[in-house]
């Protein structure tokens, strides 16, 4: 049986919170151990540089990732498990399809354009302020990314299908120039994946600053989930799940009955602390383990380290062979 290649980033500027665990971390480790694919999983730090300049933030980003993928169970033998900046080979290959990629398509990147519409419209004299190379050429360090490996589908949110789209057009244009060698890749839009609600409502991001983090204390944990916004409706008086950040939040850590239980409770007038006090009950049961694990790993990182390093090691072995018939098919090759 061949396996399907699915592969994906991560980028290594923030802290996991909960809403990345429901929506991403935790689809993708159960996605990993099925036995008909093949999953590649890196942190994106070279895509970090384009949007931070804050090295202690890279830095410390990194670690808490790849601690925190590795302590809810992504089983580093199972999963090709890289830190992209080990793999040498995607930068080579990023020139070489700079080369093939219209800048035109660049030039309609939503991130890119977004940026150049705030400058239209503040008035600035020159509508690419504060834009560098980076952030221009970004899709085309992701396609490197994806076609490095000769992925055949990529998870990602809505606003990456461009991207993809971008990643299929310049493996296209390659091989039609220089002959077959990459596979164009797919996006995988997982609807039914959780989109989590944060403190406010809003869906939970960084840049609502209304997140929970994933691993704090469990005291943390405790006061974040108390700071859920909820109504003026006193104990006894029936409240509305379906209108309820806490009750989605609880959804998303819940079987089916667990979550008909909570409905029943809702319908019956719980008390909002009440209420409360069973959901962090309930997501701390899930996380205690995790997060001890996670805390033992932060303290002594060296096995996080060994382990981005095996990796590396698989991945590489993958990437060269498919470098080499890439520069050779450019003619970038020994004098024979
Ligand atoms: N750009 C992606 C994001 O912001 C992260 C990423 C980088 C990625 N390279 C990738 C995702 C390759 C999938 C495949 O979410």
């Amino acid at each position: 049986m061949t396996k399907e290649i699915v592969l994906t980033g991560i980028t290594t500027t923030g802290i996991p919170h909960l809403g990345n665990y429901a929506g991403a971390i935790r689809p993708a480790i159960e996605a990993s151990l099925r036995d008909d694919v093949e999953s590649f999983l890196f942190l994106a730090d070279y895509h970090a540089l384009i949007k931070c300049h804050e090295p202690e933030r890279v830095k410390e980003s990194t670690k808490a990732i790849a601690a925190t993928w590795l302590a809810c169970g992504l089983n580093p033998d199972q999963v090709t498990f890289y830190r992209q900046s080990d793999i040498p080979e995607i930068l080579e290959l990023n020139w070489i399809l700079t080369c093939v990629c219209a800048k035109g398509l660049m030039n309609r990147a939503h991130a890119y354009k977004a940026l150049v519409q705030e400058n239209v419209e503040g008035n600035e004299v020159d509508p690419d302020k504060g834009i560098t190379m980076g952030l221009f050429a970004y899709p085309v360090l992701m396609s490197a990314d994806i076609l490095m490996f000769n992925a055949q589908k990529v998870p990602v949110g809505k606003d990456q299908i461009q991207h993809l789209e971008m990643a299929r057009d310049i493996a296209g244009r390659f091989n039609h120039i220089f002959g077959q060698a990459f596979t164009l890749p797919e996006a995988v839009i997982e609807e039914s994946s959780m989109i989590l609600p944060g403190l406010d409502g809003r869906k939970m991001s960084k840049s609502y600053n209304n997140t929970i983090p994933l691993f704090e204390t469990e005291k943390k944990l405790k006061k974040s989930i108390n700071k859920i916004k909820t109504n003026l409706l006193e104990p006894g008086e029936p409240k509305d799940p379906d209108d309820s950040a806490l009750f989605e939040i609880y959804s998303a850590f819940s079987t089916p009955e667990q979550i008909a239980e909570m409905r029943k409770a809702y319908e019956e007038g719980i008390a909002w602390g009440e209420a409360k006090k069973v959901v962090f009950e309930h997501i701390n049961g899930q996380l205690a383990e995790k997060r001890e694990r996670y805390n033992e790993l932060m303290a002594s990182p060296t096995y996080i380290e060994e382990t981005l390093q095996a990796g590396a090691e698989k991945a590489r072995a993958r990437a060269t062979p498919l470098l080499k018939k890439v520069k050779e098919l450019t003619g970038i090759t020994a004098i024979k």
